[in-house]
């Protein structure tokens, strides 16, 4: 049986060898306690990976025969660099999991991993004197975040090496939040409140655990995600168009609010499916449509619409802590190649608006191109189109409407724009 630390190496050679999705490799992996233990492992060697590979390139100087070494060595590394595993079971299981890949290598990993206990301090000193080699991510990404965010990017960098929070969105139409509250008191669940549905949990668990989820009484939702249902001032009975609806967080959210009239359109037809999945365990309905949002004339009945939710696709770098691959597969040119899709899906969608109604432009993004640029663009070319300033935002600390990652969510931008 292969074991958890096996599985983890193989998961980061698939992302950082292959190139392949953190999440698409780890859904192919069987379920069970194994599982969450080859996650805790793989993410947080992802997450690091910046650093381990510094360290790596410090302690050998020759290519590793075969590549797939990296895997166990970047693993090994992990657990002796940030895991509470003990030093010497760490060294031991490491070398075991190489030997697995190449039994000729055993010694080499041995010398590693010792050599690296040796040399902690002076490598991990070396490792934070490099800006790039210490925010753990790619030199171009931290040049964005430098260019972009002057005063906030060390900020920003520190706070994407924690661990993201785990946030419950209470289903109000089942329960207030402080009922829910005494559900989760009774269950041992440690918790704080974060406002609004929002409830931060203490340390994350599954979500089998949580107290009437199968049930639908409460959904996983980042606390900056669940700003969007409010910032679109619905009023019962509105049309609503959610343009970009997989897997659905922001559906759910806006149908257990409003009783409205709600189109869920999404490209990804198996994306679509997990909303229609949850919007069924929520006991809530929208009217599906897979289709290209911009090919209006394949979906699109020709009623207007008194809101509409662009949640458009980003380079997602205002979560990182929970896609730890993306700090390393994302490219600089995916940044222009989406900022023009963003373009394209704004221009296609505003004329479905009817006059007065609110369209919310949101990304869990912080490179401005895809976020205040590609609203000063759109402004600019639509006299009708009025920015309305997110004062509500302003509890989180969001600058122009944009949430920066901070210990209590993610990275998000939203612009709200009202058409006269
Ligand atoms: C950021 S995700 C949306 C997250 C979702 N709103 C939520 O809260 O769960 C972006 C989604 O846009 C979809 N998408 C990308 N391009 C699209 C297009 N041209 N038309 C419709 N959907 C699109 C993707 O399939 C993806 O599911």
């Amino acid at each position: 049986m292969p074991t958890p630390r096996y599985r983890a190496a193989e998961v980061v050679v698939a992302v950082l060898q292959e190139g392949r999705s953190l999440s698409e490799v780890m859904e192919a992996l069987p379920p069970g306690r194994e599982r969450a233990a080859t996650q805790d492992l793989a993410y947080g060697t992802l997450r690091l990976a910046g650093r381990l590979r510094f360290f790596l390139s410090q302690l050998l100087n020759r290519e590793l025969d075969p590549p797939d070494l990296l895997g166990p060595l970047l693993v090994g590394l992990y657990e002796l660099d940030a895991s509470p595993t003990p030093p010497h079971a760490a060294v031991n299981e490491a070398v075991e999991t190489v030997a697995r890949i190449a039994p000729r290598a055993r010694g080499l990993a041995n010398a590693v991993l010792r050599n690296f206990l040796r040399r902690k301090t002076e490598l991990s000193a070396r490792a934070a004197s490099d800006p790039v080699v210490s925010s753990n991510l790619q030199a171009w990404w931290l040049a964005r975040l430098q260019r972009d965010w002057p005063q906030d990017w060390p900020a920003m960098v520190a706070t994407l090496a924690l661990h993201p929070p785990m946030t419950l969105r209470v289903n109000t139409r089942r329960q207030s939040v402080m009922e829910y509250a005494d559900l989760l008191n009774q269950e041992g669940i440690a918790f704080s409140k974060a406002g609004g549905c929002a409830l931060i949990l203490e340390r994350p668990c599954p979500v089998s655990v949580l107290p009437g989820f199968a049930e639908g009484r409460v959904s996983v939702q980042d606390l900056a995600a669940q700003q969007a249902a409010g910032l679109l001032e619905i009023e019962d009975g509105m049309r609503v168009l959610d343009a970009c609806a997989a897997p659905g967080g922001k559906t759910a959210h806006i149908l257990e609010r409003h009783t409205a009239e709600v189109v869920a359109l999404d490209a990804d037809p198996r994306r679509l499916q997990r909303v229609a999945e949850t919007l069924e365990r929520l006991s809530l309905k929208a009217e599906m449509r897979v289709a290209d949002a911009t090919d209006t004339g394949a979906w699109w009945d020709g009623r207007p619409f008194d809101r509409i939710l662009l949640d458009a696709p980003c380079t997602g770098s205002g979560m990182v802590r929970r896609h730890p691959d993306a700090r390393w597969l994302k490219r600089e040119a995916d940044i222009a190649q989406l900022a023009k899709s963003q373009a394209r899906l704004l221009a296609t969608l505003w004329p479905l608006l009817r006059p007065g109604g609110t369209l919310l432009y949101a990304t869990c993004s912080v490179f401005r191109q895809e976020n205040q640029d590609q609203v000063e663009a759109f402004l600019a070319t639509h006299p009708e189109a009025r920015y309305a300033p997110l004062e509500a935002l302003k509890t989180y600390g969001a600058q122009d409407g944009q949430l920066l990652p901070a210990a209590a969510h993610d990275g998000f931008f939203y612009a709200r724009l009202r058409k006269a």
